[in-house]
Order: structure tokens, then C-alpha cells, then sequence
């Protein structure tokens, strides 16, 4: 994965040729290069760049963190990989294949839920199933019990009748999780998932995400404003700059797991890793947003 800084040199074309193709194993599962993505907007009659030359490869299984100032591009980065956004120029390819549209390999946590309130829980989680194309020789009774082992998994046994208004933000987000789970993605990109509920929740909401993904073995793109949360979960932090988007820097997290079992700020390393990932941050948020006018 590499960080890079302006002025952007061409995007690397895709692999063409003779050249010799790697093993499996070393071809990272998400591979950006060059992206760039442009908003038209209507009424200013103006073109917003939100994201510039981001280069950044994620590998199967890793947990990655995106930590950068509002406005950057980080819900702009997810919906590039979710095949919602196209970029203006450079590419992105999952599993050596270039990202077309949304597919059932990715699926998305939201900071808001995004739960239908007229549907129960265990409703809500089939809802994750709309898309997907019917498997062959998959029961119904085999997508009950799907449902039934994500609902255990995110710890919502017994609450499969509940209707969202029933639950507390803590649990509606585990419904949230369970719908992107139950699917069988490979990736999971979550847009602040955790930011919507009060600060204790928070924190043991984070312990659960851990176990949870280390029981899926998915590869996670967390969005967070949190340097403290990005730390606690991820393998690798992508910071990057104020708007336009560029990869400032990305910095290895290499502090055991799980990291919910012990205090984690605790950990020889931390404070100097949150104090490094903070000074880039905070030269941004100053760059972007000047407190003493020149
Ligand atoms: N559909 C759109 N049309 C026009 N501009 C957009 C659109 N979506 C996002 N933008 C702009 O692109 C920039 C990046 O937005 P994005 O939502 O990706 O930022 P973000 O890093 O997720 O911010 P936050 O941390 O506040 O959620 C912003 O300036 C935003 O106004
Ligand atoms: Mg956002």
C-alpha cells in the first residue's frame, strides 16, 4: 500500500501482456490506483473534486481504518468500492477485476442504521438477502437458519420479533451488521457504523466488531472519526488529507489481538501511534480551515 503526494503521476495501467501473473495470495483483494472522482454540480454549474490520485491496496482478511477531516472524500472512497460512484479517472479492480456496480461480495454498514422500521429484526436481516441472486439448491429452511446464526452472531438471539423502535441504538446497529453479514460477503465497508450511539456503547460495540469479524474472516474498510477506535480495530490506518482526498499517510497498527481483551491504551506503542496519527490529522484540519487568518 503506498501513500503518495501531489502533483499525481499517471495511474499505473492495469496489467497487460506478457508480464508474468503473481500468485493468488499476493494479489491484494481491493487495488486502487489513481482514483479520482469528480461531482458535477448543478447549481454551482462546477465540477467538485473529492477524492485525487488515491493509490491503496488492500489485502484479504486485512482490517482497514480510513481516518481523514469531514469532507475529504472517506464516504466518496466506500461508495467507489461499493461500485456506486465511478471515478473520473484511474481504476479499481476487487479480486483482479474491475469494479463495475454493487455486487453481493461487498456490503455496507451505515452510522445511521438504515433499518425499516415496519420490518422486524429477523426481517430486517433478510432484507440483506434482497439482492442476491438465488442460489441454486439453497432451502428456505437453510436462509432461516443463515439468518438465525448471523442474529446469534451479532448477539440478538431473542430478539428476532423486535421492531427497530424496540431495540437500543447499540442493538439496532448489530441488526445493521447482521443484514451486511448475512450475505456471505467478502468485504465489508462500514460508513462510521458506530457513530450514532452514546460513548459506552461505543466501546463495547468495539469489542463486539472485533470478535465478530474474527469470526468471518471478512475484509473490513472502517470508516471512523474516531483515532482511538481506528486503533483499537484496525490493521492498517489510511489517513488522508483535507479535500481533495489524497493518501497522506498509512500507518501499520501492530498491537496484538484481540485488543478488547486487555486496555489496549495501555499497549508499549499506543500513545506514540495515537500522538502521530493525531499530528497529521491536525495539520490538516488546520490546512483546511486556517484558525489565524494570513
Ligand atoms: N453527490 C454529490 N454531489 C456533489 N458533491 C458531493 C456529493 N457527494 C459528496 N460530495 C462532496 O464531496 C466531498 C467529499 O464528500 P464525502 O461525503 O465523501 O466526505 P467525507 O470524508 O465522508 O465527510 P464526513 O467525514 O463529513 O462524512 C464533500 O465536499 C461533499 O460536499
Ligand atoms: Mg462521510
Amino acid at each position: 500500500m503506498t501513500g503518495n503526494a501531489s502533483p499525481q503521476p499517471e495511474p499505473t495501467p492495469r496489467s497487460v501482456g506478457s508480464a508474468p501473473a503473481p500468485a493468488p495470495a499476493e494479489v491484494p483483494l481491493i487495488m486502487a490506483r489513481g482514483l479520482t472522482v469528480r461531482y458535477q454540480r448543478a447549481r454551482q454549474r462546477d465540477e467538485l473534486t473529492a477524492l485525487s490520485g488515491v493509490d491503496l491496496d488492500i489485502r484479504r482478511g486485512e482490517f482497514v481504518a480510513i481516518v481523514g477531516p469531514s469532507g475529504c472524500g472517506k464516504t466518496t472512497f466506500l461508495n467507489v468500492v461499493a461500485g456506486l460512484v465511478k471515478p473520473a479517472s484511474g481504476w479499481i479492480e476487487i479480486n483482479g477485476r474491475e469494479v463495475e456496480g454493487p455486487g453481493p461480495d461487498r456490503a455496507m454498514v451505515f452510522q445511521d442504521y438504515a433499518l425499516m422500521p415496519w420490518r422486524t429484526v429477523e426481517s430486517n436481516v433478510r432484507f440483506g438477502l434482497q439482492f442476491q441472486a438465488r442460489k441454486t439448491g439453497v432451502s428456505r429452511d437453510q436462509v432461516k437458519q443463515k439468518i438465525a446464526e448471523v442474529i446469534e452472531l451479532v448477539g440478538l438471539s431473542g430478539f428476532e420479533r423486535s421492531f427497530p423502535y424496540e431495540l437500543s441504538g447499540g442493538m439496532r446497529q448489530r441488526v445493521g451488521i447482521a443484514r451486511a453479514l448475512v450475505g456471505d460477503p467478502q468485504i465489508l465497508l462500514a460508513d462510521e457504523p458506530l457513530g450514532a450511539v452514546d460513548a459506552l456503547t461505543r466501546e463495547a460495540m468495539q469489542g463486539e466488531l472485533e470478535r465478530i469479524i474474527a469470526a468471518t474472516g471478512n475484509t473490513v474498510v472502517l470508516i471512523t472519526h474516531s483515532i482511538d477506535e481506528a486503533i483499537s480495530l484496525a490493521d492498517r490506518l489510511v489517513v488522508v488529507s483535507h479535500r481533495p482526498g489524497r493518501v497522506l499517510e498509512i500507518v501499520d497498527v501492530n498491537l496484538p489481538r484481540p485488543r478488547s481483551e486487555y486496555d489496549v491504551k495501555d499497549a508499549p506503542g499506543y500513545r506514540e501511534l495515537r500522538e502521530h496519527v493525531w499530528s497529521l490529522l491536525r495539520d490538516e484540519a488546520l490546512g483546511a480551515r486556517p484558525l489565524v487568518k494570513p
